[in-house]
């Protein structure tokens, strides 16, 4: 793809002014000068195309704050998804949100930045080992978090987020389940309820980084901060936690308690996006980056809206049951 080059004129800066003001204690105005241009381009060509821009937690500011219609977690994003009326999708997150967002707008077009956003939680199963683990544990349900390809998803029986796991795993009645394929969250959940848990050993790259002593050190350096941490993260990580929950679950936690000062043992740019919300609260700043969700730039997210790509599309016959596995999932609720 080959960037163009975008002027920052007078009307832009008078255009996107409003949104610079909402944005301008995470965005530096010599900044705002580049990003302006392609925010009023996309801006223009959304409304040409009746295309909405879905963005996850994990996206930079510069995507998050101006040109996302809907933010929010994996849950999130798909049930909005399911719910919008706009012709175009444009996911801002990576590879399995997209399909997720495909699957259950079968007729739209979904469309993604950079065709090689992927996930190693996505990466980490195939659809075969999925048969595999249903024969070696005959009569036990296949949970699947929805970082999977749409392939694993028809393999399953019903899809969870890391918002919905441990409700999801129990609404079953199972005395065992097979979760796949994050080994850390199917840990987490397994803490958390009566429930066998047989796991897989995916990982998340990102996650899997954070340590109980790093956790540990913030602590002694300040034993009044709030720790917060996603569960994709290993359980010595989570064992110091003061609270465990999704992307979402961490900004409602913030809503809610209105903590002086608060990590989030998370994807790096979360406390970017939340810090935007919560003048008052001080957000300490661990920076472990998920280079998938990077690889969305506004650049891209124009050059997508202009030429229509690039297309997500899922075989029909895996879609069918990939969908079904979702629609289970959005319907527990
Ligand atoms: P959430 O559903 O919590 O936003 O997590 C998605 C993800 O990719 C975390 O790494
Ligand atoms: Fe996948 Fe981890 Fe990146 Fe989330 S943060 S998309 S789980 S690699």
């Amino acid at each position: 793809m080959s960037v163009i080059e975008l002027p920052y004129t007078p009307d832009v800066a008078a255009q996107t002014r409003p949104i610079f003001e909402r944005v301008a204690h995470v965005i530096p105005e010599v900044e705002w000068a580049i990003h302006a241009p392609y925010v009023a381009e996309i801006i223009r060509l959304k409304r040409e195309r009746n295309a909405v821009v879905l963005a996850h937690n994990y996206q930079v500011p510069e995507i998050f704050h101006t040109v996302a219609d809907i933010v929010g977690d994996s849950l999130g994003l798909a049930i909005e998804a399911a719910r919008t009326d706009a012709d175009v999708i444009v996911v801002c997150g990576v590879h399995f949100m997209a399909e997720t967002a495909k699957l259950v707008n079968p007729e739209k077009t979904v469309l993604v930045p950079d065709l090689r956003a992927g996930c190693s939680l996505a990466d980490s199963i195939t659809a075969a080992d999925v048969r595999l683990m249903r024969e070696r544990y005959p009569g036990a349900p296949v949970v699947t978090y929805v970082n999977t390809s749409a392939e694993v998803k028809a393999e399953s029986d019903i899809c969870v987020t890391s918002g919905n796991a441990v409700r999801i795993v129990n609404s079953l009645g199972a005395k065992r389940v097979i979760f796949l394929p994050d080994e850390y969250l199917a840990k987490y959940v397994a803490s958390q309820t009566n429930v066998e848990i047989i796991a897989w050993k995916g990982h998340c790259e990102v996650h899997e980084r954070f340590t109980g002593d790093q956790i540990r050190a913030y602590r002694q350096d300040d034993p009044s901060l709030v720790v917060l941490a996603h569960p994709e993260c290993p359980p010595d990580v989570l064992a110091e936690a003061d609270f465990v929950g999704s992307t979402q679950g961490m900004i409602s936690y913030v809503d809610r308690s209105r903590p002086a000062r608060v990590v989030m043992i998370t994807e790096c740019s979360m406390a970017s996006n939340v810090s935007a919300n919560f003048p008052d609260t001080e957000f300490v700043r661990p920076c472990n980056l998920c280079p998938h969700m990077k690889r969305n730039t506004l650049a891209k997210v124009l050059h997508s809206l202009q030429t229509m790509q690039y297309e997500v599309t899922v075989d029909p016959q895996v879609a069918r049951r990939a969908r079904a596995a979702v629609e289970r999932m959005i319907a527990v609720g």
